[in-house]
């Protein structure tokens, strides 16, 4: 039996309790019956033993840290308003979920099928099969018995779970969707690339649980393409910039909290700034170089997405596939450098007063794309 390396070597002790409980009682050349474990029981710690290094890079990413730990979500937090169907689907189940993230394993890997009829958001527009790990390839349908205790490999005999491939799910989209796009209702088709394919790449042999995206340098450099073009016509200076979104969603991703600005800046001959689009971060400076999908409550405050609220959203981002070109006339006859930079923030600063006092610090920007071009001299 071949083990890819993404399995671990050993239980580590803490899980040890875990699987007594389950093995006992357990019939080794059973299918799967109603006497298996609930996978909806299942914290994550019952899957690391197995799969160590998925679960070490899940910790780290955005689904493996609860909800309640992001300040603003807990400032934004609303009983009534579903939030948790997607951000903390099994949160209630402290018994079991206490210590996991705001998208255990088992949240993603018991998705059956997407119910297009169903209304709802998050986890509700899903079938779930409680019983059968669900994944991408099938590629090991063991379960209990498919090794043989006795074998030499004890640890996989023990594998309580049956393992099932579902690809229609798992390598499309369409797993993603509940969460991330309810409006694309499972279309698998909805994109021109999955969603796996960038933000859960093969890496060390199997997919990244990491879900690298938008506060990874690397990935956001992944984002625009610009192109500068910049020139004297008579006492004018003509600037052109221009930025290609090929990714399958607007950029940036990530709102309404993360926004987009392109910085356009004039230098003269020692390096000095002569001239900026946006001054100290006065974002209303130059409307058209914001890229933002901003959304308003009835008081006209910002609001979470998806939330209850009767004001349509404002929409600025660069949409998929678009080419978005920004001109600009100036008179600048010293200048020698123009430079521009697309500049991802975290969070949008009119969330700031949001948050409580003492932690209204904006996250650094994070430099997506960089262009220069020098001046010809008068
Ligand atoms: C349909 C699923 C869904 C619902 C419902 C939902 N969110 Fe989110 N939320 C997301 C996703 C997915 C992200 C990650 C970034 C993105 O794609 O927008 C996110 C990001 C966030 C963030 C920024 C990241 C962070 O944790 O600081 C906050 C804050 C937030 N949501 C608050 C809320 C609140 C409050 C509610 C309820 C009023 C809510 N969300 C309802 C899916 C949802
Ligand atoms: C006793 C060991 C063991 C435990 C516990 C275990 N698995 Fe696995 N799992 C495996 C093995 C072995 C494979 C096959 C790996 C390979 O071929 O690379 C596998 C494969 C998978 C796959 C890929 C299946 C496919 O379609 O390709 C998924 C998804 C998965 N496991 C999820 C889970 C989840 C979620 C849990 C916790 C509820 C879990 N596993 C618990 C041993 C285990
Ligand atoms: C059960 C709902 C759910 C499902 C299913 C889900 N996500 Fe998420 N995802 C979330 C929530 C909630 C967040 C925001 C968590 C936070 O920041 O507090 C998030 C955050 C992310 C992020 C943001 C990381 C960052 O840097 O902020 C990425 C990327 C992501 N998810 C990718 C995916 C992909 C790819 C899939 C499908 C394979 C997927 N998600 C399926 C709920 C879900
Ligand atoms: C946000 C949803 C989501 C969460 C949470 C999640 N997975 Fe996955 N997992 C996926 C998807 C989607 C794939 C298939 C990726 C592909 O092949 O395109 C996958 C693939 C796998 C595989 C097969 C990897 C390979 O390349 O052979 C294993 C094993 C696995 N997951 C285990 C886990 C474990 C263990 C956890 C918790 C620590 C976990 N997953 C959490 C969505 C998720
Ligand atoms: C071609 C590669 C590619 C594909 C396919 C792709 N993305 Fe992205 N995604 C990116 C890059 C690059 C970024 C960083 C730039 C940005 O913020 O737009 C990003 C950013 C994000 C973010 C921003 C998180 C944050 O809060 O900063 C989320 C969430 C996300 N993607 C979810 C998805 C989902 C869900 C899908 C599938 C429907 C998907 N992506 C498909 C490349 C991709």
């Amino acid at each position: 039996m071949t083990v890819s390396k993404g399995l671990s070597g050993g239980f580590p002790g803490i899980v040890i309790g875990w699987f007594l409980l389950f093995v006992s009682g357990v019939n080794a050349a059973a299918p799967a019956d109603d006497k298996a474990p609930s996978l909806l029981k299942t914290p994550s710690e019952a899957c690391q033993s197995c799969h160590k290094l998925i679960h070490e890079q899940w910790q780290k990413s955005a689904h493996g840290q609860p909800s309640t730990a992001s300040l603003l979500y807990r400032a934004l937090l609303r009983p009534d308003a579903g939030c948790d169907k997607c951000h903390a689907p099994l949160a209630k189940d402290q018994e079991h979920f206490a210590n996991d993230g705001a998208v255990p394993c088992v949240v993603c890997h018991t998705l059956e099928t997407f119910r297009h009829e169903a209304k709802g958001v998050g986890v509700e527009l899903y079938s779930v099969n409680e019983r059968v790990v669900q994944g991408p390839n099938g590629a090991w349908f063991g379960a209990k018995g498919a090794v043989p205790p006795g074998s030499g490999d004890e640890e996989l005999a023990s594998n309580p779970f049956f393992h099932h491939a579902n690809p229609e799910l798992f390598r499309t989209p369409v797993a993603c969707q509940g969460c991330h796009d309810p409006q694309k209702k499972g279309d698998p088709k909805a994109y021109s690339v999955a969603c796996q394919n960038c933000h859960m790449p093969v890496a060390g042999g199997f997919a990244d649980h990491g879900t690298p995206a938008g506060k990874s340098l690397r990935m956001v450099k992944r984002g625009p393409i610009l192109s500068l073009q910049a020139g004297r016509e008579g006492k004018d200076l003509n600037i052109q910039v221009k930025l290609t979104n090929l990714l399958p969603h607007p950029f940036p991703n990530g709102g309404p909290f993360v926004v987009g600005v392109m910085r356009l800046t004039l230098l003269d001959a020692r390096g000095e700034v002569l001239w900026e689009n946006i001054e100290k971060k006065n974002m209303d400076q130059d409307p058209k170089a914001l890229f933002a999908l901003t959304v308003a409550d009835d008081l006209g405050h910002p609001a979470p997405p998806r939330a209850v609220t009767t004001q349509p959203p404002k929409e600025s981002r660069l949409k998929p596939g678009e080419t978005r070109t920004l001109g600009y006339r100036l008179q600048q006859p010293s200048a020698a450098l123009v430079r521009a930079e697309v500049i991802v923030l975290p969070l949008a600063p009119w969330w700031l007063d949001k948050l409580p006092e003492g932690n209204r610090e904006l996250p650094k920007g994070l430099l997506a794309a960089r262009s220069e071009v020098k001046l010809a001299g008068q």
